[in-house]
């Protein structure tokens, strides 16, 4: 079906008010989860709301136990477990999604288990309520050799070379190693080289994985987002949405952002206009395209401004394009969103 497009005179409602980053382009625009960064660790709880986030599926584990895992996580788990059977590397399914209840019932049968016991199930096992197996997205994988299963942690571990094939693919399918060798400063856990962790990016997998680095390290390293492009893209893209969930209310059910471009300091320093909103050391500058999904047909109008597009068949208001700034406050330690679209 030919899609119909109704094109709106931004003009007349918007003029004086917005400017677009007149950039017409029709980038495809990917759909944002932040979910998938989420972190959990020792300090960090499993967000109250958390299940009302996630789409769980029912698979079955390596000994066809029912077990449920993150959607988007399983699919992108197959084609890594595919992958890895073409070079002879067999993956099973271990324990993955784990609710509050399931964590306890571990941290007490390994406690009480006379080989393991509580200082060992320290360094494995973290406190109901603070594991990441209460996400959906922390994937316990075990070994299937010569038709046997090798499942116990010192069996795996001492595998170096088997591991190093299946980390090497990981990040191809956004997953990332979670507890990686000598990091338990950082990470509060031992050497973990089944526990894989997807985190919704292939790009950011490749950064964490390239880097040798643990989640607490990325997550950290992108307070310094000029430095680092693809954080800066995850700021704005989040701090977009809750922008947008702001200042439209029940007018939009979602929005999809596509950062298009970022200035860099020396691009910012040649631009008048740009550099006349006095541009902080940790601000960014940024041109956005974005879509938005109205609740009702009435919002259409309001929506399209500056100079989208509604998209019928889609149900979506599409290629709307601004410029904007991420400001960082210094004492509260966030940004916000400032000059989107005007005065440019
Ligand atoms: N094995 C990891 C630390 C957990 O129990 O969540
Ligand atoms: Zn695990």
């Amino acid at each position: 079906m030919k899609k119909k497009k109704i094109l709106f005179a931004a003009t007349l409602l918007s003029a004086g008010i917005f400017a677009c980053a007149c950039n017409t382009n029709k980038t495809a625009v990917k759909k944002i989860n932040y979910d998938y960064l989420v972190l959990v660790n020792k300090y960090s709880k499993l967000p109250d709301d958390w299940e009302k986030n996630i789409e769980l599926v029912d698979v079955k584990n390596a000994w066809d136990e029912d077990i449920k895992v993150e959607k988007e996580a399983y699919e992108n788990y197959k084609k890594l477990k595919q992958e890895l059977k073409k070079e002879g590397v067999n993956i099973e399914l271990d324990s993955v999604y784990r609710s509050v209840k399931e964590q306890q019932e571990l941290w007490d049968e390994w406690s009480k288990d006379p080989e393991k016991g509580i200082e060992y199930v320290k360094k494995y096992v973290a406190t109901p309520g603070y594991s990441e197996h209460h996400t959906g997205l922390a994937i316990d994988i075990c070994l299937k050799k010569d038709g046997k299963l090798v499942y116990e942690n010192d069996d795996m571990i001492s595998d170096r070379k088997t591991f190093a094939k299946i980390h090497k693919k990981l990040s191809k399918y956004g997953f990332i190693l979670r507890y990686l060798e000598n990091k338990d400063d950082i990470t509060g856990y031992a050497y973990e080289p089944w526990h894989l962790r997807y985190v919704g990016s292939k790009n950011v997998a490749k950064e964490i994985m390239n880097k040798n680095i643990t989640l607490e390290e990325y997550l950290g390293s992108i307070k310094d987002i000029n430095n680092n492009k693809e954080a800066a893209k995850y700021q704005i893209e989040k701090t977009l949405q809750k922008y947008f969930e702001d200042i439209y209310k029940d007018k939009i059910i979602n929005s999809r952002f596509n950062v298009t471009k970022i200035y860099t300091h020396e691009e910012i320093k040649k631009n008048e206009t740009i550099k006349s909103l006095k541009i902080g050391k940790k601000d960014v500058a940024f041109e956005v395209t974005y879509q938005l999904q109205p609740t009702d047909e009435s919002d259409i109008n309001e929506l399209m401004i500056p100079n989208g597009e509604y998209d019928q068949e889609l149900g979506w208001v599409i290629n709307i394009n601004r410029l904007g700034i991420l400001k960082y406050n210094e004492k509260k330690g966030i940004y916000s969103i400032k000059n989107f679209g005007t005065g440019w």
